[in-house]
């Protein structure tokens, strides 16, 4: 999908409302999600952390479970806030995460401007390595 047939915008504000649903009461770091998707619905999710730290699940795990549960499909768009609602670059393990379901040409908000899927997670593992025999 060409960068400016997706509204920003929208994807911005998606990403705030749903950071204003975080759940960080350890980090205190509130996260939201939203992205587009190919056929032209927003998903979105926050951060949900758990007194067992570790077990935390970032706003990226949230988004492509909506993602499923509403239809699945592949991601066109994302954009990524923290609690002050600036851009915010999804960690490596969101990184794989958003890779498994991107579109062809998957575009993400970053602090640098609009980049690739290819971009931040160059040379990536993906479903396409299952396949390979040895
Ligand atoms: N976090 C996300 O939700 N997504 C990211 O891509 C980066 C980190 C969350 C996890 C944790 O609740 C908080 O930010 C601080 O690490």
């Amino acid at each position: 999908m060409p960068a400016n047939d997706v509204d920003w915008q929208a994807l911005e504000e998606a990403a705030k409302h749903a950071m204003r649903n975080a759940y960080a009461p350890y980090s205190k770091f509130p996260v939201g999600a939203a992205a587009l998707t190919e056929d032209g619905r927003i998903v979105s999710g926050c951060n949900v952390e758990n007194a067992s730290y570790g077990l935390t699940l970032c706003a990226e795990c949230a988004l492509v479970g909506q993602l499923h549960m509403t239809g699945g499909g592949r991601i066109a768009a994302f954009y990524c806030v923290d609690g002050q609602g600036n851009i915010l670059m999804p960690c490596g393990r969101c990184r794989q995460l958003l890779y498994e379901f991107r579109a062809p040409g998957m575009q993400l908000m970053t602090t640098q401007g609009i980049k690739s899927m290819d971009q931040v997670l160059p040379d990536a593992f993906g479903p396409e390595h299952l396949e390979e025999t040895t």
